[in-house]
């Protein structure tokens, strides 16, 4: 491999104050376009490594490093201050978590251009890119409706078009279909894969879906704060 990672983790520890050890010496990379599952029991630490990995949660051991938007180094996420961190999240890395955390007050549309506003676009552009990207999930016809009125799935997909409004690199997805039916689960896993992929964007997914499994590129196996195993998924004719 030549060219930097988009996103790696290196001998990464984790123990929380409590002194539970969350992970330990973990070491991973992941390449640009492709879209790898984690999974791994309860407890094993996949949400612990997800929020390193995006910059949410300091490791006590370890470095996460970052491709450059140039695409030439990489930046290491916690040696810059919080309100860079804060940047680079906002910039390069989407989030997908299994609770959606929208802001209650405010519309669909409002909140998927929050992004957008932060990273300082032009009202009018970032309109038009949020309004875009309702549409590509399927919901430019609730776009002004409040979390509180939307359905599950129709919440969780306001989540992906949010993660998905800066065009982030990095897509970091924890259990993003765990508490829906299986049919709006399959229709934003469709979602998430043809957006990822015409994007080229890097996406790590933590599910025990076994469609989500079959589907990706690469699987981790977390147990016990460690990995267990990697594999590649074999590219065959059932998909
Ligand atoms: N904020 C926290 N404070 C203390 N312990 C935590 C915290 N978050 C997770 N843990 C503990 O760290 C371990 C790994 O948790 P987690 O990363 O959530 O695993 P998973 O997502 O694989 O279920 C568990 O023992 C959990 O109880
Ligand atoms: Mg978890």
């Amino acid at each position: 491999m030549n060219e930097p990672a988009v996103l790696e983790g290196r001998n990464l520890w984790k123990e929380y104050s409590s002194g539970v050890v969350a992970l330990s010496e973990v070491s991973l990379q992941f390449v640009e376009g492709e879209i790898v599952v984690i999974v791994g029991p309860s407890g094993a630490g996949k949400s612990t490594l997800l929020h390193l990995l995006g910059g949410l949660d300091r490791p006590t051991r370890g470095e996460v490093l970052l491709r450059t938007e140039s695409g030439k180094g990489q930046i290491s996420l916690y040696e810059v201050s919080e309100s860079q961190r804060a940047k680079i999240r906002n910039r390069q890395i989407g989030f997908v978590f299994q609770f959606y955390h929208l802001l209650p007050e405010f519309s669909a549309l409002e909140n998927v251009l929050c992004p957008l506003l932060i990273s300082g676009a032009p009202m009018k552009k970032a309109k038009s890119r949020a309004e875009d990207l309702l549409r590509k999930v399927g919901l430019s016809g609730r776009q002004d409706h409040k979390p509180a009125h939307l359905s599950g799935g129709e919440q969780q997909r306001v989540v992906l078009a949010r993660a998905l409004v800066n065009g982030p690199k990095v897509l970091l997805c924890d259990e993003p279909t765990g508490n829906l039916d299986s049919k709006t689960g399959s229709c934003v896993k469709d979602l998430l894969w043809d957006l990822a992929r015409k994007e080229k964007q890097t996406v790590v997914i933590v599910s025990h879906d076994a469609e989500m499994t079959e589907r990706a590129d690469r699987v981790i196996h977390m147990r016990d704060g460690k990995i267990e195993a990697t594999h590649s998924v074999m590219k065959g004719s059932t998909r």
